[in-house]
């Protein structure tokens, strides 16, 4: 059966938790490649709200393996609050149902310190971050610091590697008048999540490959989004992992042949948090009503999120740099009612027009939006059993946006709880076995 690779197509929000929540029944594994508890995934079902953070948004089907690849960097304390709270509710999280892979590094308690210090230093530069310690988690790895989860194995190479840690960073401690990291007590804590975690971890691309090789499938699954992207985003105001496609085969140790489609999550408007350029955003009442009404909050941080018109450039080369197959389209309800509605179709920069998405913030900054205005829908969108009764002037809309993006719709997605989605079945042959979809999203 084919796997499938589910990401966010802008900067982050875009519903994934939602759409791979309600796809989940079609796959037998669902895993995550990259991010940490930046991330902050909703699913609606039946009015119980659940907001995903590490762990993936299969989790509510009992049937799905959720599987953390070693493209995550980890807070063991945010791990079990998660798992916590899930078993809390009745949902299942040991180790039977989810894996932790050895090759994931760990948030260590200097990573959130270290962080602070670097978001105060930039001062108006700063990136906004979620304050999580997921960057200075991965700067460790690429500097060959990090600590990894498979590290927790053997204490005494935990302990040493605490160690170093504290060796290097203690100068820097000092210098911005921070108390001294106490190794010994993180030692502590860090063999306590030991015990617990050790039950989770596996080689993550071994048990992807005997899966495969048995005939199961599997949802890949993007946090973040391609604009957020350490290489391909508005760089530096990005994330610090890889959120495009490239990232799940070096994030799980699959190869790339075993991602056969990719399914790009985009919302009908555009939505950013923290700092960096966003040339479409609306900063008066409008921006402010949308934000309202799409309940535009940070699902991990509680922060407002910026809003602005549906930015066709941004999503045009979000689906060129990660091979997007089709485009499951979210949140149009929240543009109900609000008349005609523009989309941004091209960009001038210095009287000229470009010809792509410029991921420099100093050149996104200075861009002028060229905008065509397309009549609205006056109804709620809510409810819509299928494609056919969707209105007119909406359908036009995707028709639009699939022209300027060059990526057919295949899901539409009308409200948050999992049941308000319509799927093109013809769109979605071959990529998602929707019979699958449809027995397990009843159940
Ligand atoms: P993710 O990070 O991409 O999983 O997205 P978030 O969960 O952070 O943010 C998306 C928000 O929009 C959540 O509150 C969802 O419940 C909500 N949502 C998802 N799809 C729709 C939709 O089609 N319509 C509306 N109104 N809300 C949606
Ligand atoms: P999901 O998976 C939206 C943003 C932060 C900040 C930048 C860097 O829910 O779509 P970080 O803490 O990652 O170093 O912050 O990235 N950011 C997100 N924005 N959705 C997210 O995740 C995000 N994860 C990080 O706001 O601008
Ligand atoms: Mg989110």
């Amino acid at each position: 059966m084919a796997n499938l690779l589910v990401l966010g197509t802008q900067w982050g929000d875009e519903g994934k938790g939602k759409i791979v929540d309600l796809l989940s029944p079609a796959f037998d594994v669902v895993a995550r490649y990259q991010g940490g508890h930046n991330a902050g995934h909703t699913v609606c079902v039946r009015g119980k709200k659940i907001v995903l953070h590490l762990i993936p948004s299969g989790i509510l089907h009992p049937g799905t393996l959720c599987v953390i690849g070693n493209g995550l960097v980890i807070s063991p304390s945010a791990f079990f609050k998660e798992t916590g709270d899930l078993e809390a509710q009745g949902i299942g999280v040991g180790p039977s149902r989810v894996a932790v892979s050895r090759g994931a590094h760990l948030i260590m308690p200097w990573h959130p310190l270290v962080e602070r210090v670097s978001e105060e230093r930039r001062g108006a530069k700063k990136i906004g971050t979620t304050c999580r310690g997921i960057g200075p988690a991965y700067e460790d790895k690429a500097a060959r610091l990090g600590v990894r989860a498979g590290d927790l194995a053997d204490l005494r190479v935990l302990r040493e590697k605490i160690a170093e840690n504290v060796a290097a960073k203690d100068p820097i401690f000092r210098a911005f008048g921070l108390p001294p990291l106490d190794a010994e007590s993180i030692c502590r804590e860090y063999a306590g999540w030991a015990e617990k975690l050790g039950p989770y971890l596996r080689d993550v691309s071994e048990l992807l490959h005997e899966r495969m090789k048995r005939g199961e499938s599997v949802l890949f699954e993007g946090a973040q989004g391609a604009l957020l992207d350490v290489d391909h985003g508005t760089y530096p105001y990005v994330t610090s992992s890889s959120a495009t496609a490239g990232g799940a085969a070096t994030g799980l140790g699959v190869g790339p042949k075993t991602i056969h489609g990719v399914l790009g999550i985009t919302k009908a408007y555009t939505t950013r948090v923290g700092s960096g350029p966003f040339p479409t955003e609306l900063r008066d009442e409008l921006g402010r009503t949308i934000a309202a009404r799409g309940d535009e909050f940070g699902a991990t941080t509680g922060r407002p999120r910026r809003c602005g018109w549906f930015d066709a450039v941004a999503v045009r080369y979000s689906c060129r740099i990660n091979g997007v197959d089709r485009i499951a389209l979210t949140k149009p309800d929240v543009l109900a009612g609000l008349g005609h509605i523009p989309v941004c179709t091209g960009y001038s920069y210095k009287g000229e027009i470009l010809k792509s998405f410029p991921t420099e913030p100093w050149v996104l900054d200075e861009v002028v939006p060229e905008y065509r205005s397309l009549p609205g829908w006056p109804d709620s969108l809510h409810g819509a059993a299928d494609f056919e009764s969707l209105p007119r002037t909406f359908v036009d809309y995707i028709r639009v946006l699939e022209d300027l993006v060059e990526t057919r719709v295949a899901v539409v997605s009308t409200g948050v709880e999992r049941g308000e989605t319509v799927l093109i079945e013809s769109e979605l042959r071959g990529f998602v076995d929707l019979a699958r979809v449809r027995a397990g999203s009843a159940a």
